[in-house]
């Protein structure tokens, strides 16, 4: 199985739920692999990259996007790096897929982020068939976001799993944030609380939150 973590935007926790993910996965006894095929903002480590292997205790070399300026991999291009070969990397991931009972795919920033002149993040779904979970920050102005980026992939077929992440300090609107993607969604939202601490501890998060059951039967496609 395939599934692709994005996100209504950058820093809004893919990394962090990914890691969860694939350290509750692993602790199940399934051989994981999770994986950020396009990482930008990289001057000589791919953080993102590492703490996802570190996570699913798996490494997977494949020809994966970096680039130096922290911007979308096409605005990168446009700024003089190389461009990704979207679809090596695309065979790549395949490849990691065939190999591993559950493959995780970080993506970069949210489903429209260009990853060049045609293609978007949320093509990377479609291409791999993967299951798709979009992470949100229970913050003000998650609304607005959450249902642009579930319209955004929506189209193209992929219904995600939306994730509402508790952020440290809740403003007033995450009283009734989950109420409103809840009855404007037709399904409640997973919850991933705030957590400080390791690995272990993302994944006892991503436990209690039932994700793992829930991409054992992604939504129906519409
Ligand atoms: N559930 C959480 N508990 C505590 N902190 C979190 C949680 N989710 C995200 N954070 C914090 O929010 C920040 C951004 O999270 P993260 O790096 O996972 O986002 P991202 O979507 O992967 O960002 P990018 O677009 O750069 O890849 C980090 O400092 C992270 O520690
Ligand atoms: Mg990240």
């Amino acid at each position: 199985m395939i599934v692709l973590v994005t996100a209504t935007g950058t820093d809004a926790g893919k990394t962090t739920l990914t890691r969860g993910l694939a350290r509750a996965v692993r602790r199940r006894g399934i051989d994981v692999v999770a994986l950020k095929p396009f990482e930008t903002g990289v001057e000589t480590v791919p953080v993102d990259a590492v703490a996802l292997e570190q996570a699913s205790g798996a490494r997977w070399e494949g020809p994966w996007y970096r680039a130096k300026a922290p911007v979308a991999p096409w605005s990168a291009t446009l700024m003089g790096e190389p461009p990704p070969d979207w679809d090596t990397i695309v065979a790549a991931l395949r490849a990691a897929a065939d190999h591993h009972a559950w493959c995780l795919v970080e993506g970069a920033g949210g489903p429209r982020v260009p990853i060049d002149a045609t293609r978007e993040v949320r093509d990377l779904a479609s291409e791999l068939g993967a299951a798709v979970v979009l992470v949100a920050p229970d913050v003000l102005g998650v609304l607005s976001y959450t249902f642009t980026a579930v319209e955004s992939l929506t189209a193209l077929g992929n219904t995600p799993i939306v994730v509402l992440r508790d952020v440290a300090r809740p403003d007033p609107s995450a009283t009734t944030n989950a109420m409103v993607l809840e009855r404007k969604l037709g399904r409640a939202p997973f919850r991933l609380p705030f957590v400080v601490g390791d690995d272990d501890a993302l994944a006892d998060a991503v436990e209690r939150s039932g994700l793992v059951e829930a991409l054992g039967q992604p939504p129906a496609r519409p």
